[in-house]
Formats: C-alpha cells, structure tokens, sequence
C-alpha cells in the first residue's frame, strides 16, 4: 500500500537551531493564503466538555452525539487519568525533547520512512514545511513495534508510552461503542470494523518558539487519516485551533483533558453523519509547546465503508468502501488535495 515513493531532499538548517537563533523562517516554510491559511482567529465559539463516565446517561451520550455531528470534537473529562498523571506523561516528552540533538537523532527517521524522530518528510520543492519536531510510533499492533526507536532516554520513557497508549486505547474502544449508541446503532458497528490488527501511533510534537509565527504553521490546516485521535495538549501553552463552521477556533489547554479529535475514516463509517475535524496549530514567539497525538485505526488491509444503518433515502450512501485510507490521505495532502473528496461517490 505503499503510494509514495520518491526521494526525500533535505533543509539546510533544523526548525530547532533556527529557533535558538531567532531567525526569520526560510522560504520553505512560508505559509500562502489559500482556502484554510487565513490566520483570522479566533471565533467564540465553545469547544464541548463530554464526561466519558457519564456516557452510560442518555443527555451525556446526546451531548456527544451533537458535539460529533457538528464539530468533530470534544474536551473528554472524566476519563480515570488524573491530571498528576497526565503530567507524568507530558514530562517525559518534555524530556525528550529535552535531550541533545545528537542524543535525538539515535533515534531518527530513516529515508522514505514515517517512524522516528526527526521533521516532515520532503517530498517536493513546492511543500510548504512544519515549524516543529516530532517523534512518530506505531504501538500496536505489538509484533509491529521498532524497538530500536523508543528513547532510551529518559528512562521509563517505553514503559510510559505503553500504558498510557493502553488506557488511552480502551478509551477509544468506549467511546466508539458510546458513539454507536448514540446513533442507535449496534454497540460494535463502528469496532467491528478495526479487526484484530488494528493500527495505533503516537506521534510526539514539539513546537520551537518562531520570531515569526504570522507566516508558518506548527501544523498545516489537515484532518487526520485516523479514525479517531485522542491528543494530549501542553498543559499551558495553547496552539491548537480548529474549523468549526468556517471559523477558526482555540482550543483551550484544560490541565485534566484529552482532546478527542474524529478523523477522515470515522466521517467515512458514519456515511458522513460525524465529521472529521479540520485543525491547525499555530506557534508562537514566547513559550514552545509539546502535544502527544495516540491515532487509532483499523487494519489498513481491512476494508471500510459506511455502516448499513447509516445508508437509506434520506441519506444515501455518501463513500465508496476502501482500504489503504491512510496512504490516500498522505498522499492527497502532498498534492493539494482534499482526500475525502477522492473517495466520494459522484452525483452525491
Ligand atoms: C495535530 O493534530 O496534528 C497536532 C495537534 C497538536 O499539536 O495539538
Ligand atoms: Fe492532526
């Protein structure tokens, strides 16, 4: 399923040095208006609070149904991770990143791959770079995990990861029967799909301050290829905005939340009922700023497709079944392209 294949060049100056040394983001990294760059923000529009352990009431599950269908995202409280915890967690990212960056680079992204530390993956000349550095894992399933790229550094930092990707993967589980519910569906309609090897990463970003965050992006205007993203945010320092509606909106930083994001795949399940979320993240000149993203999928091997109950008169079948989303939507982004809309079933 591998779509890309092409020769990765490279920058002459890491996003790390140049932000040590204040200078003006190259060419490379320039953002152009186009249709989601307006930097415009940010609209008063409130981001839900859901209580995942208020899920079993019928107004906490409508709540999440409204939230989903409208916005693609929510606040989750509630969760069983306390914000001592969900420190614990941001420090050894911090950590990490904290390290040298020849300490760093053991761990680093080889040629052509998307696992390990390091920047974007260039492709073209005309790309418009990230102002940001980031570690990428694929977690489970278990027997595809590269050891050799966990840090070492600091220590605890595997034994971390593992259990709160564990956690944050039974709360996926819940939220995705929760979320069958509220459509008065079958508990596992939307499960069901992921089959037993099912995909999990977890990409750690770090974010340099910028002398100049009005031209770059911490992160492009994207939706995630995923199904369904839970994003642990820098317990201060915000950064993360999404489009709700056409505005822009902040996503404010809650010391005990875990945003949960919908991506491409779930709007594809649910026949287009929830929607994936289209977020950026801006940076700034003051503080830097860290985020963990734990991205869940099913086995790309699988097919996918709308959910039966989903499909009728009313609303017809809105995309077309598929495997391999996730090199479509990699691939859709390196063109310009919207990826949902290449797997659309015309006269929709
Ligand atoms: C992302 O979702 O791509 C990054 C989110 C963040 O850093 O908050
Ligand atoms: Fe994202």
């Amino acid at each position: 399923g591998n779509l890309l294949v092409s020769e990765e060049k490279s920058v002459s100056k890491s996003v790390q040095q140049m932000s040590i040394e204040g200078d003006e983001p190259p060419s490379q990294y320039i953002v152009n208006g186009n249709k989601f760059g307006s930097k415009d923000c940010c609209a008063l529009i409130p981001i839900s609070t859901i209580d995942v352990s208020l899920l079993s009431s019928e107004s906490e599950l409508e709540k999440l149904r409204s939230a989903l269908s409208s916005a693609g995202c929510f606040q989750a409280i509630g969760h069983g991770m306390s914000s001592l915890y969900l420190d614990e967690i941001r420090e050894v990212a911090k950590q990490f990143f904290a390290l040298s960056e020849e300490e760093k680079q053991k761990y680093a992204r080889a040629v052509n791959e998307s696992e390990g530390y390091g920047n974007d993956r260039i492709v073209s000349d005309k790309q418009v770079l990230d102002w940001s550095y980031r570690i990428i894992l694929q977690i489970f399933p278990e027997k595809t995990r590269r050891l050799s790229l966990w840090p070492k550094v600091p220590t605890g930092f595997s034994e971390k990861l593992e259990e709160f990707s564990t956690k944050v993967k039974s709360m996926m589980d819940y939220l995705l029967r929760c979320m069958a519910r509220s459509l008065n569906l079958e508990e596992g309609s939307f499960l069901d799909q992921f089959g037993e090897e099912s995909l999990m990463l977890a990409r750690f970003n770090f974010y340099p301050r910028c002398s100049r965050p009005d031209l770059v992006f911490g992160v492009k205007p994207h939706t995630d290829r995923s199904v369904i993203t839970v994003l642990l945010q820098d317990k201060e320092v915000e950064g993360l905005q999404v489009l709700i509606d056409d505005n822009w909106v902040n996503v404010p930083t809650m010391p005990d939340a875990l945003v949960v994001n919908l991506g491409d795949q779930m709007q594809i399940m649910s026949n287009g009922v929830f929607k994936s979320i289209m977020h950026r993240v801006v940076t700034n000149t003051k503080k830097m700023r860290m985020s963990i993203a734990i991205f869940h999928e099913p086995d790309p091997k699988n097919e996918i497709g709308p959910v039966e109950g989903l499909i009728d008169e009313s609303r017809p079948r809105l995309y077309r079944n598929i495997k391999y989303y996730g090199d479509i939507n990699y691939k859709c982004y390196q063109e310009g392209k919207i990826p949902l809309d290449t797997v659309k079933i015309a006269n929709n």
